[in-house]
């Protein structure tokens, strides 16, 4: 039997706990936890994420501001806008939405923001404490994915994970946490040869590749677990994930939709990590 895992509904549930823990925060510390989002440019992919992001912090009472700015800025101009943001004591969380237009170096930006209040976990000291394994600030998909397998009560102990995906964002990080559950990890990427034998091995098979219905049947053991962090567009529009849903769900024995598995829960440890950086503000 296969079962799907409701990544929408788990993260509703954690997102009103969330709302709780910020209610008694304020009575208790007179503290609103703050996150600011800063978009450069108009991809719409990305408009779409902030907006939902946006939604969602408001909603669980998070102070939060988001700046639009147009791709025509300066990486100075931006840096500027972090350390504003990074002197800001009622902001506890920043978070720069990626992809940057080209001319801007990624790198650059994410080491001006302070790693106190990296919520994304993406500069080098968050992932320098990570990969030592005292971890802070993770960043959220792959937060979200362990907070999934670990509500539907996914044992990894000792079983072969293999992630499709390299990713600073996904799948780096990914093979780390997972490491910390003692899972055995392949790191696998586009250019692994036989990848989907090295896939058919996996007990648990996390998808992050970035093209859509990448994943098919035989790609996937019997009774695996599959996570699709795919976000893509048919040529229909239509919003599809790495994985070939339908082909891969008779095989698996609990599968991530797309819409509705990762996404939601993305956002909820980004809120989580920003409630975090708050408590730490007051308590350290
Ligand atoms: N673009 C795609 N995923 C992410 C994410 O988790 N954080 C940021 N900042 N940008 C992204």
């Amino acid at each position: 039997m296969t079962e799907i895992i409701d990544g929408k509904a788990l993260a509703q549930k954690m997102q009103a706990q969330l709302a709780e823990k910020v209610a008694r925060m304020q009575e208790k510390y007179n503290l609103v936890p703050g996150l600011a989002v800063i978009l450069v440019g108009d991809n719409p992919a990305s408009q779409v994420y902030v907006h939902n992001k946006e939604r969602a912090a408001k909603k669980a009472g998070f102070k939060s501001e988001t700046v639009r700015l147009s791709d025509a800025i300066s990486e100075e101009e931006l840096i500027d806008v972090i350390e504003s943001y990074n002197q800001d004591p009622s902001i506890h969380g920043i978070l720069v939405q990626l992809p940057l237009p080209a001319h801007i170096n990624d790198k650059k930006i994410i080491l001006a923001i302070d790693p106190h209040k990296d919520v994304d976990g993406f500069h080098p000291m968050n992932t320098g404490h990570l990969w030592s394994g005292r971890s802070v600030m993770v960043p959220c998909t792959p937060a979200g994915i362990m907070e999934m397998l670990s509500a539907y009560q996914v044992d990894l102990e000792g079983k072969h994970a293999v992630i499709i995906g390299r990713s600073n964002i996904v799948g780096k990080p990914m093979a780390q946490l997972l490491l910390e559950k003692n899972a055995t990890v392949t790191l696998t990427h586009s250019r692994t040869k036989h990848l989907s034998e090295v896939a058919r091995c996996a007990d648990v098979l996390i998808v992050a590749i970035g093209q859509g219905h990448f994943v098919t049947e035989d790609f996937v053991k019997e009774g695996a677990v599959v996570i699709d962090v795919g976000m893509n567009r048919d040529e229909n529009g239509k919003l599809i994930g790495d994985v070939n849903f339908d082909q891969v769900a008779k095989k698996a024995s609990l599968i991530t939709p797309v819409p509705g598995g990762v996404g939601p829960m993305t956002i909820t440890m980004l809120l989580e990590q920003t409630y975090q950086a708050a408590l730490r503000s007051v308590t350290r």
